[in-house]
């Protein structure tokens, strides 16, 4: 199929009505705001400018990306941070019409600063609602683990987590991949599902192929987060175009974790014409250049991307979202208006 349009390509992504479904909250959390915060708080840092913090977004893979986002999050302490760093990321939706957002929250990480998850809470629910009310954004969230804790600490998050439990849709698995393998996990999945919390997990992106299986099979996820590793194993590859399990793909930060060499290299659109389920997310979009909108951008502008390949990537990112059937049916109903308009 061909799609005809006088409108550039980015003119023409920009104004479809697209999900996100691989979104960490503090990846969004941006230099100006973390100065910010920091100062506020009265927490020190190794940066002063803003320059300086982002000329440390050098990654030679992800455990030294992670070092950098970890102590970025160190700077959130009450309500109102929370608030905010939920509250600039939801503008960006409104900015690049991101109508769904499954977003990753991780209070592990900020329990050992001392703050609750009363608190947590309260900030991002009031975003989320504000935006619901002004512009109709529609959120859901995702509660994700850190996977380099033992699970018992998981379980007493997942514990903590029941006063809240109408607030989040599905649990998640992040942080470092290489030694934390899936079955750490299993007794958490266990748990979770029987509170019927839906699942994915991080898997593949530096690990093995089959820490996507195990995934699959030890801890039954939906869907799976990056997975780009798939590659490597033709069963599993087999497996997840005949299931079609989503695969949740995320281009920038693949290419500045150095999953990838360069973004020629990148497989999501032989992963797409092979007939998998994959999408396209952002992951931490301040400190990998971009959101959304630029890692299509990307896609187009290195391995020549058609706008039918985009508007796959979009209607997949609204198939494989934990909305209910009527929702998803409502929003490719719309997508499909705004791509015959566009
Ligand atoms: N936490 C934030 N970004 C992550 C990524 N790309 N992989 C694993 N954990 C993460
Ligand atoms: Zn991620």
């Amino acid at each position: 199929m061909q799609i005809e349009s006088q409108k550039t390509f980015s003119e023409w992504l920009s104004d479809l009505p697209k999900a996100e479904l691989h979104l960490h909250i503090d990846g969004t959390l941006q230099a100006h705001r973390l100065l910010s915060l920091a100062k506020k708080n009265d927490i020190a840092l190794p940066y002063s400018t803003q320059e300086q913090v982002e000329a440390a977004y050098q990654f030679e893979n992800l455990q030294s990306f992670l070092d950098l986002y970890y102590l970025g999050a160190s700077v959130l302490i009450d309500e109102s941070d929370f608030y905010h760093l939920m509250m600039d990321y939801l503008l960006k939706c409104k900015e690049q019409n991101i109508v769904h957002a499954e977003i990753m929250i991780e209070p592990q990480t900020y329990a050992p600063n001392g703050v609750s998850f009363v608190t947590m809470m309260r900030g991002f629910d009031r975003a989320i609602e504000q935006a619901q009310q002004e512009w109709g954004q529609s959120v859901a969230l995702i509660l994700s683990f850190l996977r380099h804790l033992d699970e018992d600490q998981c379980l007493e998050t997942l514990e903590q987590a029941r006063a809240f439990k109408q607030s989040f849709v599905a649990i998640g698995l992040a942080s470092a991949e290489r030694d934390n393998p899936p079955a750490k996990f299993a007794r958490l999945y266990r748990a979770a599902q029987s509170q019927g919390y839906r699942t994915t997990a991080h898997a593949g992106e530096e690990g093995p192929a089959n820490f996507i299986w195990d995934s699959l099979r030890v801890l039954n996820v939906e869907r799976i987060d990056h997975g780009v590793r798939c590659v490597d194993d033709t069963a599993l590859l087999n497996h997840l175009i005949k299931q079609q399990v989503a695969l949740t793909v995320c281009p920038l930060s693949n290419t500045k974790l150095c999953v990838f060499d360069d973004m020629s290299q990148h497989n999501i659109l032989d992963l797409l014409d092979r007939g998998l389920l994959v999408t396209v997310n952002s992951d931490d979009p301040a400190y990998f250049g971009g959101y959304l909108n630029e890692n299509f951008l990307t896609l187009h502008e290195h391995l020549s991307m058609t706008r039918e390949q985009a508007l796959r990537l979009v209607e997949n990112s609204f198939k494989a979202s934990f909305l209910n059937d009527g929702d998803k049916v409502r929003y490719l109903e719309e997508l499909s208006q705004a791509a015959k308009a566009s």
